[in-house]
């Protein structure tokens, strides 16, 4: 739906810095292009040097990258250090785009073990909470803002997803509470709901192989509770677009004016206000 107030953009493209987590593959690494393509200046973080590398060879030489683990204090603070040194004189960070996710197992509860659901905390929420708080002191003068990358599992519970559910559940609070927090400071808190797309997040091999694992660690009783047969019910099928649309995010870096929440699917466009 076309709404001109809505799809104003910001001027000056060229004079934003945006740091975008997560970036090796996926939806941040498509991100991180279309905002290179947009003339933004992208500080693209990878967890691995090959993910830097590859970004490097087909981005524009705007783009820079750098090591970041979202889960590792140190590295959120060296990422920090790395990104206020590269800042040119007078310029300062417009946005943070925290796109680093994963979903560890795709299962009843009684299958996940402690660190299926600390580990999905600590990326998706924890990482999210941490780099937000330690960039923001860098949006504070430009004014800036917070894109989050949450999920349909963020508005709506799904069976056999609960740590996925309760990390995104926890990421739209957290916008919220930044929202409701900086709005007097001029920064802006977004999520974007991206719809479903074919990652390793999804892949029905990565899942498989996280299931059996999951099944190889539970008593006897549960795995007879479930009973044979259950593995192809919790394996997702392979659904979803080929590829991520980094649109709605990009929207939420650019747009003069922008909205709550930017979701891709036509259930979730009624929040988009
Ligand atoms: N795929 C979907 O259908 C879907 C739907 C809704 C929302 N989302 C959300 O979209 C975001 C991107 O996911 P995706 O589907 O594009 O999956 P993906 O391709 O696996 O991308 C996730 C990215 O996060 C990185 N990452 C994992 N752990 C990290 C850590 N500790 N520190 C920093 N980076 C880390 C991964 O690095 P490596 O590749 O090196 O592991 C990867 O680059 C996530 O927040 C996800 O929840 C995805």
């Amino acid at each position: 739906m076309e709404n001109k107030w809505r799809d104003a953009k910001i001027r000056n493209t060229r004079n934003r810095y945006v740091l975008v987590t997560g970036c090796d593959s996926g939806l941040g690494n498509a991100i991180a292009k279309h905002l290179d393509r947009l003339g933004v200046n992208v500080f693209a973080s990878c967890l691995t040097k090959e993910g830097e590398e590859n970004l490097k060879a087909t981005c524009s030489s705007r783009l820079v990258t750098l090591r970041l683990d979202v889960t590792n204090k140190e590295s959120i603070s060296k990422a920090f250090h790395f990104v206020k040194e590269h800042l040119p004189t007078e310029k300062d960070l417009w946005g943070i785009v925290n796109n680093a996710g994963l979903q560890t197992l795709h299962a009843p509860i009684e299958l996940h073990s402690d660190s299926h659901f600390e580990k999905t905390m600590a990326v998706n929420l924890f990482g999210t909470v941490y780099v937000t708080r330690e960039f923001l002191p860098l949006l504070r003068r430009s004014r800036g803002r917070v894109v989050n990358i949450s999920s349909d599992a963020g508005l709506m519970t799904w069976p056999a997803r609960s740590a996925y559910c309760m990390s995104k559940y926890g990421v739209e609070s957290f916008t919220d509470c930044i929202r409701r927090e900086m709005y007097y400071v001029g920064i802006n808190a977004s999520t974007v709901i991206p719809g479903a797309f074919k990652t390793s997040i999804v892949s029905p091999a990565g899942m498989t192989a996280q299931l059996e694992d999951a099944c190889s660690r539970v008593s006897e009783e549960v795995r007879d509770f479930y009973g044979e047969g259950f593995y192809e019910e919790y394996i997702c099928p392979d659904t979803g677009s080929q590829k991520p649309d980094p649109g709605n995010a990009g929207k939420s870096v650019v747009a003069s004016s922008p909205i709550n929440i930017f979701a891709v699917i036509a259930f979730f466009a009624f929040l988009q206000q």
